[in-house]
């Protein structure tokens, strides 16, 4: 029987070099996310380079229903899923009282539910057959609030928090739980968000989304718990954890502040 490693937000950024690094290791994939082209065109190139199995399932991951179509149609396919990789997520940055709550909404739709939800559907999946893994994908703003970004950061905080709380859970039932941290990658993320692209990609914590993915998959194989990729996002991280909560807070909220796009 066939196994699969699912990856949502697999039609760009980093989801998609996630997908091309465990393509390279020869896994079968499962892409999802909401562009039909661009997921068609990623299976086909992957599965000629690489000579893998390529599915994919187009699914809004924000709206519910879709999610709950998906999960169905998984749990009714018998395809035994053996990595989850929940790399799809979005963001929003400037004044929080100005942004529209459907935006918001959705974010924590996307960011939160989805991803709490897939951990849940596929998690029991992976245990019926035995085992599994899954890679969550929070951000190095995990380690800190983050005003004019905050859902955003509140949301990878979230996920970071669930991932460590069921790699212990899910011990025992044969399913290993990591979490994936990365800083600024220049991906089309900064741009959805609002941030000012220009600025980020002269950052010194900017790492390439292939060099996220490689360092992801590595850490996969030696299961470790929390991957940072690159040592100075390692230093910003403990020194987020390190520092007092409200210098955090301030510098924080100055750097986001000015880092917002004029649009
Ligand atoms: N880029 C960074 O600097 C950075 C740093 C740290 C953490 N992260 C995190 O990494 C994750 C991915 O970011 P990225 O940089 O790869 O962003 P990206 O380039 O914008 O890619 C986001 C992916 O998610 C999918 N997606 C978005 N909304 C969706 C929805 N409603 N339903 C299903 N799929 C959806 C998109 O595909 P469709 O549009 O086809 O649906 C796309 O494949 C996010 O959670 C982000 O917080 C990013």
């Amino acid at each position: 029987m066939p196994r699969y490693a699912l990856i949502t937000g697999a039609s760009r950024g980093l989801g998609l070099a996630l997908a091309e690094a465990l393509a390279r290791r020869g896994r079968n994939l499962i892409l999802v996310a909401r562009q039909r082209e661009a997921l068609e065109s990623i299976a086909c190139e992957l599965t000629q380079r690489f000579g893998i199995e390529v599915l994919f399932r187009t699914c809004n991951l924000a709206n519910p229903l879709q999610l709950t179509g998906l999960l169905q149609e998984l749990e009714e396919s018998g395809l035994v899923i053996d990595l989850l990789v929940n790399g799809a997520g979005s963001g929003l940055a400037g004044p929080f009282l100005a942004h529209d709550w459907g935006d918001e909404q959705r974010l924590l739709e996307l960011n939160v539910l989805a991803l709490t939800r897939l951990c849940h559907g596929i998690g029991n999946l992976m245990v019926a057959a035995g085992g599994g893994q899954i890679l969550n994908v929070a951000s190095l703003t995990a380690f800190q609030p983050g005003p004019w970004l905050s859902s955003h950061c509140a949301s990878a905080a979230y996920v970071l928090h669930l991932s460590e709380s069921l790699r212990e859970e899910f011990k025992d039932y044969g399913v290993k739980v990591s979490v994936l941290c990365p800083g600024p990658v220049p991906t089309a993320f900064f741009r959805l968000t609002g941030l000012d692209e220009q600025r980020l990609r002269h950052s010194r914590l900017l790492l390439s989304p292939e060099e996220v993915a490689l360092h992801a998959v590595r850490a996969l194989d030696r299961d470790r718990a929390l991957i940072i990729p690159g040592w100075r996002n390692r230093l910003v991280a403990s020194l987020h954890r390190l520092l007092p909560r409200a210098l955090v807070r301030w510098t924080v909220g100055r750097l986001y502040r000015s880092l917002l796009s004029r649009r």
